[in-house]
């Protein structure tokens, strides 16, 4: 008879039940008991999101007619030949109870072109899926646009991205990280306009990934008994 330990027992588990419930569940490996109570959320920590945005518009930015430039701020990163971005030092929280989860990274992107006719800034980048809820997610970010004439619009925590979480399964990363790989994304109608629409509700964008660590779980504070108030002695 085969030996079984309790951990990989439990990960299994947990690996069906995010199956079961679609890609909004995250791959932790929780007791049934943490899932079933009101148990407070788990901290997400140490995730990347590697995302493109959309790979046609860095091309363009790349072509010497538009003379453009794409600059990584605030610790987000670009891969080499105009590649992905990732944004970095993502923390958040994992709902055990509707396996939603909800990601904040650092760092963004400033796309400039045309001898400053075209100037988008993209920051606070963060990554939402809704769990059992629906098997959806979005991204949002603030997103600073000029407009065509010549003005900014700066738009805080706009919903950029909508995410298809459908077909996408957990998997694992180095280090115990759960990845959450190609996630499909389409530009909605706040996003459109970020883009000074150019593009509409709907387009392609690059598909994103999302990788996350389980934090450590919050530690409940420990009952302390009620203090009787020491008795002064009568003074006499
Ligand atoms: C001097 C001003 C501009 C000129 C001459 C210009 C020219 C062009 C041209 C020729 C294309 C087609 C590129 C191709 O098919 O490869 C294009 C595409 C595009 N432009 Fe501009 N543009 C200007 C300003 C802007 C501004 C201000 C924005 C946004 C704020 C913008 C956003 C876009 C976008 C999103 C595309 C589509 C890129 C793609 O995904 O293929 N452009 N532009």
């Amino acid at each position: 008879m085969p030996t079984r330990t309790r951990r990989p027992a439990l990960l299994a588990a947990a690996v069906t039940t995010a199956a079961a419930l679609g890609a909004g569940a995250l791959a932790l490996a929780l007791p049934a008991a943490a899932a079933d109570t009101a148990a407070p959320p788990i901290p997400l920590v140490e995730g990347t999101l590697d995302w493109g945005i959309k790979q046609s518009f860095r091309s363009y930015l790349a072509q010497p007619f538009s003379k453009g430039r794409t600059t990584v701020e605030g610790g987000a990163t670009q891969a080499a030949g105009n590649g992905v971005f990732t944004f970095v030092d993502g923390t958040g929280t994992y709902d055990t109870s509707g396996h939603g989860t909800a990601t904040a990274f650092k760092g963004g992107v400033h796309f400039e072109a045309h001898e400053g006719v075209l100037d988008i800034r993209i920051s606070d980048v963060r990554l939402k899926t809704a769990g059992s809820a629906a098997p959806t997610g979005e991204i949002t970010a603030d997103v600073v646009t000029k407009e065509k004439d010549g003005t900014f619009t700066t738009r805080d925590d706009v919903s950029f991205a909508a995410l298809d979480m459908s077909g996408v399964r957990p998997g694992q990363g180095a280090g115990g990280a759960m990845v959450f790989k190609d996630i499909p994304a389409k530009l909605t109608e706040d996003g459109a306009a970020a883009f000074a629409g150019f593009y509409k509700a709907g387009d392609a964008l690059d598909a994103a990934t999302l990788t996350v660590k389980q934090g450590a779980a919050p530690t409940t504070p420990p009952t302390t008994p009620p203090t009787t108030p020491p008795t002064t002695p009568p003074t006499t």
